[in-house]
């Protein structure tokens, strides 16, 4: 698909076909793509744990909702999991990512990239980041109350869940490419690390439900934003971008812009997915 459709048709989908499996080729797929996601300060934060929904025990499937998650888990067949490594920032503070870039010519004398560049001004960069003495307690809570895990800088953990929104970004427009449905939304990690044996030094944001579309494609529509001038500004704020009209027309038909939920068969369509997955309607 072409990036302004893969955009464009991009929606949370919260109807999935819950008898159709994703092809593990798409999965990998998806997987490559995060790979080649942006890396923040070289650091190989991203993780990813791959769940199948029917390889999950009854009860794990239940532990697992929250109140915003709740129908779309027992509809997707297939969860991913993001998690960043707060071990790999002391590995990159080494320096190796760095100087590994500088060999292969990818980070260059042009733009002041040296060992003594490295030596003197990155790499104390990153320590500073590690050791900045405004800290957190990573948390696991527990039936039997919370374990404390590591602690570490509220910066690192800052850098840290940014590798995972790239990440969550890359697997969602991927997801879409390969023709799937797939939305972002919380379940119980403290749960989830559990079942799936995650370190405790790997922190996590919200994973991706994923499966074919158990609604139409237009899941009724894009959804609403808040109006572009108010968002989006030029040189300074208050001054807004300005949207100019024909670029709108050339994105709509690209089908990047699209018509904003509800279209106007959307009610009877929900009222038909309700009576077909036996959901309330
Ligand atoms: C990190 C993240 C977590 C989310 N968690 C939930 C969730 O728990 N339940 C839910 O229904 N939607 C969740 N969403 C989806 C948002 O509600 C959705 O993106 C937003 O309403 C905009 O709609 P769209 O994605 O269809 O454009 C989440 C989105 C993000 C980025």
């Amino acid at each position: 698909m072409e990036f302004k459709a893969v955009a464009g048709w991009r929606r949370s989908v919260r109807f999935f076909e819950p008898w159709r499996e994703v092809e593990r080729e798409k999965i990998q797929a998806i997987m490559e793509a995060v790979h080649r996601a942006p890396r923040v300060l070289e650091v190989d934060f991203v993780r990813t744990v791959v769940v199948y929904r029917d390889q999950l025990k009854d009860h794990e499937l239940t532990a697992m909702k929250m109140p915003t998650t709740t129908a779309q888990v027992d509809m997707a067949p297939v969860y991913v999991f993001f998690y960043a490594d707060l071990e790999a920032l002391p590995r990159a503070a080494t320096g190796d990512n760095f100087r590994e870039l500088m060999a292969r010519g990818v980070l260059n004398r042009s733009h002041g990239w040296t060992e003594s560049f490295l030596e003197e001004q990155v790499l104390p960069y990153l320590r500073g980041i590690i050791d900045h003495p405004d800290r957190i307690t990573m948390r696991t809570r527990t039936p039997d109350g919370d374990i404390e895990g590591p602690s570490v800088s509220r910066a690192h953990l800052s850098l840290a869940r940014s590798a995972i929104g790239i990440a969550q970004e890359h697997a969602l427009l991927a997801a879409f490419d390969e023709g799937l449905g797939a939305q972002l939304s919380a379940l119980n990690t403290n749960i989830a690390n559990g079942i799936l044996g995650v370190p405790n030094t790997w922190t996590t944001s919200s994973p991706m439900l994923l499966g074919y579309h158990g609604e139409s494609r237009e899941t009724g529509g894009q959804r609403p934003r808040e109006p572009f001038e108010e968002d989006f500004f030029e040189m300074r704020y208050g001054h807004p971008f300005y949207r100019e009209p024909a670029v709108v027309d050339r994105l709509t038909a690209a089908e990047m812009i699209q018509p904003t939920a509800p279209l106007p068969w959307r009610k009877d369509e929900l009222r038909a997915l309700a009576r077909k997955f036996g959901l309330p309607d």
